[in-house]
């Protein structure tokens, strides 16, 4: 535990910490006695985080309740840290735009782009630079089993995955001469809010356990994929052709989400995050 807070201490950044995986990586890292800055924009859910980790593990936290889906997002994220040293970033914010792609709006769709790759990529270059110059840290970036493939049903989120966990692959290699340790965590099916109303994710994994599976494999491994199951599945996308991949995901991808979801002539995406009601404060 000592030597976690030593190399990616003192302050860690979790964005999308008002929920599920997010959630759990901020209690497991308060735990290990990390103070935290929670990102996301329901600002009641981290006031009330940030006041329980801090009564129950002594950690400092301060939360920034922030859209990071707007172009504008990052002065507001730069204000609430210039003064503390982050050693870890976890890329964990996401919303999940589940359907036909040519049925949604097109502002969810980009909603969906700008948050879980450009967001991304904004405080990675941040935060990243900072950890260079003090030649330690750690980022960890949410990717997915679906990243492995095309996938029909959510065609534009697992290419969205895809680019986090290609990223992630890329700049560890970058930046492993550093001190920065960076991990690509591929979670399959999780139990947790991102999924459309109606959706049954097939043997989902709890958050705590996806969260915990990271913060033990980082510094140790680049990529991590959560669950034996999971781990199999994705071996299996090296020696079928690409084609039969994006079949198989797509029937497995189309028995979990609802058939309403699925079926065509909606213009609103199946998004469980993006339509939630909030209050950007950048
Ligand atoms: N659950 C799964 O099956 C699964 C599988 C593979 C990968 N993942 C990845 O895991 C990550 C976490 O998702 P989750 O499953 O834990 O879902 P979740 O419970 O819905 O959490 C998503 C988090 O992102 C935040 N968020 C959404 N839109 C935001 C925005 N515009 N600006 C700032 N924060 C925003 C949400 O908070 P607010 O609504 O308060 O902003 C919430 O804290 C995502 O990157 C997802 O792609 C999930």
């Amino acid at each position: 535990m000592k030597d976690f807070l030593a190399r990616f201490g003192p302050w860690a950044v979790v964005t999308g910490a008002s929920s599920g995986i997010g959630e759990a990586f901020a209690r497991q890292l308060a735990a290990k006695g990390i103070h935290l800055v929670l990102v996301a924009r329901r600002e009641d859910r981290l006031k009330a985080l940030g006041e329980e980790l801090h009564e129950r593990h002594g950690v400092e936290t301060r939360i920034v309740p922030v859209d990071l889906a707007r172009e504008d997002f990052l002065p507001v994220v730069e204000r609430a840290t210039h003064d503390l040293e982050i050693g870890l970033l976890v890329n964990n914010a996401g919303v999940l735009s589940a359907g036909q792609f040519l049925d949604h709006d097109l502002r969810g769709e980009l909603n969906q782009l700008h948050l879980n790759t450009r967001a991304v990529l904004i405080l990675t270059h941040h935060f990243g630079r900072k950890m260079r110059e003090r030649k330690r840290g750690g980022v960890i970036f949410l990717a997915s089993t679906v990243a492995f493939a095309g996938v029909p049903g959510m065609s534009a989120y697992a290419a969205s995955k895809a680019h986090a966990l290609s990223f992630a692959e890329g700049f560890a290699r970058e930046v492993s001469g550093d001190g920065i340790a960076v991990l690509a965590l591929c979670p399959g099916p999780t139990s947790t809010e991102i999924w459309p109303e109606g959706a049954t994710p097939t043997l989902p994994m709890r958050p705590e356990a996806v969260a915990g599976l990271a913060l033990r494999k980082l510094g140790k491994r680049k990529t991590v994929v959560a669950g034996l199951l999971n781990r199999l599945i994705t071996l299996s996308t090296r020696f079928a052709p690409r084609w039969m991949n994006s079949l198989i995901f797509g029937k497995v991808v189309g028995g979990m989400l609802n058939t309403a979801t699925m079926g065509s002539g909606e213009t609103t995406p199946a998004t469980a995050t993006a339509s939630r009601t909030t209050t950007p404060t950048g």
